[in-house]
């Protein structure tokens, strides 16, 4: 089978015969004036305005009462987890398909994570499988989630809106509430979607964003964690700043804290990134509609978004039939210089996750072999 087709269309959407990354960084509004405003004002470090902002805009766009600005999103799960008091021996669930940060962060706290599989729809975490999981291999005693098959506590749960496309997020968090499950939703990928209305990561206790540079929005490297819950964000807000005691000259930590604050220039970078997201979303939804009617050949499968949800596209992704002809495709695009790539090896495959206890991971295995992220930078 040869992919030439799809080699040309993509090269007529981006107006090139050169090189296409799979996602870069726009930058059409206030960028540099706030970053200059930041080194004119000499506050480039982790005091200053535009962290304050960006905590407050991210807020209000999201619709939640708290937003607590980080170094990236790995550190905001790492933080978050550490708010659900996941500790030495715990376990966390979350998906085999995701990327490797959502478990490293699981590891940081000296924890497991436990692997249930996705929806084939959404590519995030299945609640079917979950309940499944939950009522086979667990019980709960003392208000705390026993995990039969290693007498572990099940701390938390951690699925994530893959590619931007919002899983069954309200499904699941009645699961967690009935085990006693601290929800963290991995939004890192998912700013700017929604489900059923209401924005990625704030369902659970606490959600965590990430604005890396191949993100729709980026600060250069940033992240954040959005909660209703007064008491988490003090203690989030607490732990990414070092723990210090506030005090006029004092210096006072009364925990061990973390520096994962946000930079004001990253957020100055933020804010004004921020201004255009809405634009950047309408943009990507047109692109994934053109390539949807192009993609409705047999040979392939669009990955739209799912029902009662609207993605944000962050990236685009497709179907391909087998293993052997997602490899063909993968070498054809990329040997044109047109990058794509394939979807994460699953996290149980990896050396550091290999003995973690999953259960049945069918559509894990299955989309595995076959999705492809094909470029998704914004088309003006
Ligand atoms: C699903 C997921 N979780 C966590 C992260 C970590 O975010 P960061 O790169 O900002 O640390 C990323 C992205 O990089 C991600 O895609």
């Amino acid at each position: 089978m040869t992919f030439e087709g799809v080699t040309v269309f993509i090269q007529k959407i981006y107006k090139t015969t050169g090189f296409i990354p799979l996602h870069e960084p726009k930058f059409l509004g206030n960028e540099k004036k706030y970053l200059n405003e930041c080194v004119d004002s000499t506050f480039v470090s982790s005091v200053g305005k535009f962290v304050d902002k960006f905590e407050e805009k991210i807020a209000n766009y999201t619709g939640v009462k708290y937003a607590i600005a980080t170094s990236n999103g790995t550190s905001a799960l790492h933080v978050s987890l550490l708010l659900a008091n996941v500790g030495c021996g715990d376990e966390v669930i979350t998906q085999p398909l995701t990327f490797v940060a959502t478990c490293n962060a699981i590891s940081y706290c000296g924890a497991n994570p436990v692997f249930v599989d996705v929806d084939k729809e959404t590519m995030g975490l299945s609640p079917s499988a979950l309940k499944g999981f939950l009522e086979k291999n667990t019980s709960i005693i003392d208000q705390q989630c026993i995990n039969n098959y290693t007498g572990k506590v099940i701390k938390a749960c951690v699925p994530m809106h893959t590619f931007g496309h919002p899983c069954r997020i309200d499904e699941i968090k009645c699961i967690c509430d009935k085990y006693y499950i601290f929800l963290i939703e991995d939004a890192a990928e998912s700013v700017g979607s929604t489900y059923k209305g209401r924005h990625t990561g704030t369902f659970g206790q606490v959600g965590v964003m990430s604005f890396n540079g191949n993100k729709i929005i980026t600060a250069g490297g940033g992240g954040c964690i959005v909660t209703n819950d007064k008491a988490l964000a003090k203690k989030a807000k607490h732990l990414t700043t070092t723990a210090k005691v506030p005090h006029k000259w004092d210096f006072n930590h009364d925990m061990i804290g973390y520096n994962y604050r946000m930079p004001n220039l990253n957020a100055a970078l933020l804010v004004a990134q921020l201004e255009n997201l809405d634009n950047f979303i309408s943009s990507k939804r047109k692109l994934a509609n053109v390539y949807e009617a192009f993609f409705s050949d047999a040979d392939y499968a669009f990955i739209k978004e799912p029902m009662e949800s609207e993605s944000n596209y962050w990236l685009n992704s497709i179907l391909l039939k087998n293993k052997q002809q997602r490899d063909e495709f993968l070498d054809e695009t990329n040997s044109s210089g047109i990058m794509t790539r394939p979807i994460w090896t699953l996290m149980n495959k990896l050396p550091m996750f290999e003995y973690a206890q999953c259960g049945d991971l069918k559509n894990s295995e299955w989309l595995e072999e076959r999705v492809v992220n094909i470029p998704s930078s914004i088309v003006l």
